[in-house]
């Protein structure tokens, strides 16, 4: 094994010798040599997003966290190469901000089922339904959905987002099941239209927030049956969730938020046992980042999204260039709006 790859693999296995074997630290400490060297001659950024395996998670990235946290390096990046370590949707938020970046995603079909669940004609309905109507739309859209908003919003910073609208009435898209849970938390009455019938103007008067029915497909498999069943084996177990997952499954639990939320809060509390109801991975780098925590996750639900992106691929992107990421100029403009009016709001 070189030196470098040897190192590489010896401080992994201080953080990760618990939880993955040797025979993987070190065939993956030595492609992550290669992707240094290559990132190195493109002069390149690695960002990686929370949901990643966990040696992947802890050799490569120059950059960890979520997405909110991740379209602030992006935006603010001086390299020529961003590799985005997450899904499309990530990728094409980081070049609607820093658009003379080469932008790479190493897997071609990392989409994304809140991403998959509206277009851009499915907004101008719902302007044309609701005109005046501010539209706030979560970052998990694609760019054409979010050249046709007002303001973007990621878990992070829903509420925050929400509630910076000088306006009775807002439109939120995609997510059901976030836009639901920030309604709950902010006091605001939700309906969630059909496009093309008529509804009548008054339905208005008493409804501050307007929905989409996307979901995500991991976080919506997560049930009040399956939080019963854990509670019922760890009885102390606290329960940590994403708000993508329904308003019954975020009432059962102890605590919400975003990723970055999730992984402060395990941090920063005491418990027997956590469990938390998310991608299965990022469960493994909680559980590396405190060794002495009792950390349970659902792995039969994956994002096989997130899971498309290889240490392989990775190395593979930059050595070939692929696959990169365009936005038209004339979409990529009015994104911008939207994702840098986020960005201010913090
Ligand atoms: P965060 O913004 O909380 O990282 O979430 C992104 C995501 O896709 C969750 O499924
Ligand atoms: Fe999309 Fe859900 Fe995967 Fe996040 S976990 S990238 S919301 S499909």
């Amino acid at each position: 094994m070189n030196p470098e790859a040897q190192a590489l693999y010896e401080e992994m296995k201080a953080s990760l010798g618990k939880l993955v074997p040797d025979v993987e630290l070190y065939y993956k400490s030595e492609i992550a040599v290669e992707i240094n060297q290559l990132k190195k001659e493109r002069n390149a950024v690695i960002l990686g997003h929370n949901y990643m395996e966990p040696v992947l998670f802890h050799s490569i990235p120059d950059f960890k966290g979520d997405s909110l946290d991740l379209s602030r390096k992006a935006a603010t990046t001086d390299k020529d190469v961003i590799v985005f370590c997450g899904v499309k949707f990530m990728a094409e938020t980081a070049k609607i901000l820093n658009p003379s970046k080469t932008v790479l995603l190493p897997a071609e079909k990392a989409g994304c089922s809140l991403a998959e669940s509206i277009t851009a004609e499915d907004v101008r309905a719902l302007r044309r339904k609701y005109p005046g109507v501010p539209v706030v739309t979560y970052v998990n859209t694609y760019a054409d959905v979010k050249a046709e908003s007002d303001i973007c919003c990621t878990s992070g910073n829903a509420i925050a987002v929400a509630e910076s609208l000088k306006s009775d009435t807002i439109i939120f898209l995609p997510d059901q099941y976030l836009a639901s849970n920030v309604a709950k938390e902010t006091g605001k009455h939700i309906i969630f239209p059909s496009i093309g019938g008529a509804v009548p103007t008054d339905t208005l008067l008493d409804v501050q927030m307007i929905g989409w029915h996307g979901k995500c497909e991991v976080h919506e498999k997560f049930t009040v049956e399956d939080i019963r069943a854990v509670r019922q084996q760890f009885p102390e177990v606290v329960v940590v969730t994403h708000p993508e997952c329904s308003p019954e499954v975020v009432a059962e639990s102890d605590f919400s938020g975003s990723t970055n939320a999730m992984i402060n809060y395990v941090r920063d509390s005491k418990a027997p046992h956590y469990l938390v109801l998310t991608e299965c991975s990022m469960g493994d780098n909680i559980a590396a980042a405190n060794p002495e925590k009792d950390l349970l996750r659902l792995c039969m639900v994956r994002c096989p999204h997130m899971n498309m992106i290889t240490m392989e691929n990775v190395r593979d992107s930059l050595r070939n260039n692929w696959q990169v990421i365009e936005v038209p100029e004339e979409i990529r403009v009015r994104a911008f709006q939207a994702v840098d009016r986020m960005i201010k709001i913090g």
